[in-house]
């Protein structure tokens, strides 16, 4: 009798739980009224800006191939997923997409056949998009070259493959949901929000991720590691430690626009970001992002608590090291030269919980992105070659906890993990 009971509560929870499921996935919002006729020249011009905003060519574009034609890989915790065709092509791109199609699949993650969208596409930032944004982007891309490409299978393990594990994932995280102003915030900081969290999508990298790859969309935009390439991705607006907050908005106004800032050099996936799409904000949205980002600026600035656990002898070491290799552009303190050499005191790679940008920097260079405000920019050599994991742990241990900086000790076995 036990038995049977047991079965009928489990099978009950069972049948709840599927519903809940597949309610959740069923949120439609009601119907958003699509935006007037099919636009002429401006909506289109403005579709263009916006699709650049979204940096939609970014993922959309593989390596060497035809913009917008997809079949970009990226990579996951739970195996690949590929981008699609985007282009208006009939056969394998959105030709025979209608506007509504198109919104549904920023708003709500679904393909024109109903399946559940792979959240790599940021759709979880993108579903605060408003219809006559959509609408826009949608005319623009109806305006791009037609490339016949067809969409590569994606490729993500088991379970991760099923349609219910992702409706199971999407009642979980993901509610769609236009971006709601606040009243009490003026529309300027408004416009940065909308920008951030929503078609510009910073807090795909920037937020923190659970175990299960969703954005943690109501705490902050605390910073995590991108899975992808081991990049780290700096908090912008946590609480909890300054973050980029508390950069004056006209070094984060440069950073965005020009690559290059007084506290800072995007490097790596944020150099790529600044490259294709943040150096073409309008200056008004960039300013809206700098005052969005600042308004969490703590109200005293925190002193820096001194590293703990440091080795006087790596230090010295690395001191040294820094004197022969490094000091001749970054500055016998660290000062840098902008916009040159970015400093390094006071720099978030230097201060950072996480030392896997620094590593990265050191380890293979780079160059800051070129922009119209940096044509030319400079580069770092890389130091893999000249460097022992040792030297290079024992000079980043130096830097990050000297003039003013914060930051941990780096280990040889931390070197290691990049190389
Ligand atoms: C971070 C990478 C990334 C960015 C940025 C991105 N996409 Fe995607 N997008 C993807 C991936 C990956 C898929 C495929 C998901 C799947 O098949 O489950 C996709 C799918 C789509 C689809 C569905 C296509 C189909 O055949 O079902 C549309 C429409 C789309 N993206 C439009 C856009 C637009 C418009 C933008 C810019 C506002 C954009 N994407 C930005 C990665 C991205
Ligand atoms: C594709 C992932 C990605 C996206 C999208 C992204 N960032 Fe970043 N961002 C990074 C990474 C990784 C770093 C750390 C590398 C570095 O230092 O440049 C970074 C660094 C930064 C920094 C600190 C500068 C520095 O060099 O340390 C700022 C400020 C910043 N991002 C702002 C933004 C804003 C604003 C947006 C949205 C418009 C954005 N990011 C979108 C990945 C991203
Ligand atoms: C020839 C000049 C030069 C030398 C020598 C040099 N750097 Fe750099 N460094 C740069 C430039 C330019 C950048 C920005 C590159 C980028 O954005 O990818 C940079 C970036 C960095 C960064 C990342 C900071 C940021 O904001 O992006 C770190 C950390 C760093 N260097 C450390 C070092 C260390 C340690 C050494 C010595 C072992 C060194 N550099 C030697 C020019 C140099």
């Amino acid at each position: 009798m036990n038995l049977v009971r047991s079965l009928v509560v489990l099978a009950l929870v069972a049948a709840a739980l599927a519903l809940a499921v597949y309610r959740l996935n069923h949120l439609d919002e009601g119907h958003v009224a699509a935006s007037a006729a099919s636009g002429g020249s401006d909506a289109v011009e403005r579709g263009r800006y916006l699709v650049t905003a979204g940096d939609c060519i970014a993922c959309h574009t593989a390596m060497g191939g035809a913009a917008f034609a997809g079949g970009r890989p990226i990579d996951t915790p739970f195996g690949t997923v590929y981008s699609t065709n985007i282009t208006p092509d009939m056969a394998t791109g959105l030709g025979a997409w209608s506007r509504a199609d198109f919104w549904r699949a920023l708003h709500n993650g679904r393909s024109r056949d109903g399946r559940f969208l792979y959240p790599a596409f940021p759709y979880p930032s993108f579903t605060r998009i408003t219809r006559e944004d959509a609408d826009a982007m949608y005319d623009y891309l109806r305006t791009v070259a037609p490339v016949a490409r067809a969409n590569a299978p994606q490729a993500l393990r088991f379970p991760y493959n099923l349609q219910v594990s992702l409706a199971i994932w999407r009642a979980l995280f993901f509610r769609p949901g236009v971006f709601q102003p606040d009243a009490n915030q003026d529309a300027e900081w408004n416009r940065g929000v909308y920008l951030v969290q929503g078609l510009a999508h910073c807090n795909a990298c920037h937020a923190s991720r659970n175990v299960f790859g969703a954005v943690n969309h109501t705490l902050d935009l605390g910073g995590g590691l991108i899975p992808m390439q081991n990049w780290y991705a700096p908090p912008l607006i946590s609480k909890v430690g300054a973050g980029v907050a508390a950069w004056q908005p006209g070094d984060i106004e440069a950073l965005l626009h020009t690559g290059v800032s007084p506290r800072a050099t995007a490097m790596g996936p944020m150099a790529e970001v600044v490259f294709r799409s943040a150096q073409f904000l309008a200056p008004a949205d960039v300013r809206a992002i700098a005052r969005y980002l600042h308004s969490f600026a703590p109200a005293e600035p925190t002193a820096p608590t001194p590293a703990a656990n440091v080795d006087p002898r790596q230090v010295a070491q690395g001191a040294a090291i820094y004197q022969d290799h490094c000091a001749q552009c970054h500055g016998d303190r660290g000062e840098g030269a902008y916009p040159a050499y970015p400093a390094l005191a006071g720099n978030p790679s230097a201060t950072q919980g996480l030392a896997a940008n620094a590593i990265k920097a050191v380890l293979n260079g780079g160059y800051a992105p070129v922009t119209a405000g940096n044509p030319r920019p400079y580069g770092m050599p890389p130091f893999f070659n000249t460097l022992r994991d040792a030297e290079i742990a024992a000079v980043l241990t130096y830097i990050r906890t000297s003039w003013g900086n914060a930051g941990t000790p780096v280990s040889t076995v931390d070197v290691e993990r990049f190389r």
